[in-house]
């Protein structure tokens, strides 16, 4: 299993904090924030990891994870020029993956679960992790049937559907680099990881689990200043320091 951290965007949400770094670089208590993710994948047993992280800022990426040999990992970057959608991480990311399954986080996505169990039983197909949250309209959702069986993904529905927001983990098998070469960009020009997840679930092969633990997505103001108070919080518990 291949990990991928997808770093890149314009973090334009956050300005002016993002004017003069990256979105992901930010402090979330006592460290950048992407090296939350990068725990997340570690914890997982996964050690081969892909970087992608948008031209600006690079060498501040590599001058703080350098080749992962500190974290035990092998860690390598490319460069997504424009933010043209999760998705094409996966085209990006087709050499990398050469022929394995993948498990790709979003690097301003911070979970407390420990997902190895789930890493060392993925067989194939697709499996996401939902969480309930009171602003779904934000994110991915999970439209489910009257015997409460996944009918369908929703990105940012402007009608309520469900509590349920798809989390910025995903695990793929190697299908996922010919799915995003399939998939058509939406009408915001970015090939959606929404449209990945319907292509694994009309297959019947999506598999969606809950997050139990605590998930944020730090791309507010508002859940920053959160995620800093849950790593602050749990420092020295469920999340170790990174090295
Ligand atoms: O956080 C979970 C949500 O992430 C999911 O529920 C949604 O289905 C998914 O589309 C995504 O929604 P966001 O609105 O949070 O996506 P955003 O455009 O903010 O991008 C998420 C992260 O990925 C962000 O840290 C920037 C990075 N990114 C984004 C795009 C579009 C890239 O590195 N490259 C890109 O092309």
């Amino acid at each position: 299993m291949k990990g991928i951290i997808l770093s890149g965007g314009h973090g334009t949400r956050l300005h002016p904090l993002t004017k003069v770094t990256s979105k992901q670089l930010l402090p979330i208590y006592d460290r950048p924030m992407i090296m939350y993710p990068l725990q997340t994948l570690l914890r997982a047993g996964i050690k081969d990891i892909l970087v992608i992280i948008a031209p600006d800022h690079a060498g501040d990426y590599l001058k703080l994870l350098g080749s992962g040999k500190e974290f035990g990992a092998k860690i390598t970057y490319e460069i997504q020029d424009k933010p043209e959608g999760l998705a094409q991480a996966f085209i990006i990311g087709a050499d990398f993956i050469d022929r394995d399954s993948v498990c790709m986080v979003l690097g301003d996505n911070i979970f407390e679960d420990d997902f190895s169990g789930n890493i060392r039983n993925f067989k194939s197909g697709g499996h996401i992790f939902a969480k309930e949250v009171k602003d779904p309209e934000r994110f991915g959702v999970v439209k489910f049937n009257g015997e409460m069986q996944v009918e369908k993904i929703v990105e940012k529905p402007k009608e309520f559907l469900s509590n349920y927001a798809v989390t910025g983990l995903y695990v793929y098998d190697n299908r996922v680099v010919s799915a995003a070469k399939e998939i058509k960009p939406s009408w915001r020009n970015e090939l959606e990881i929404t449209d990945i997840n319907n292509w694994y679930l009309e297959k019947g092969e999506l598999k969606v689990d809950i997050v139990k633990g605590e998930w944020i997505d730090a791309g507010t103001f508002e859940s920053l200043f959160q995620a800093g108070e849950l790593a602050r919080r749990k420092s020295g518990e469920n999340m170790p320091a990174v090295g």
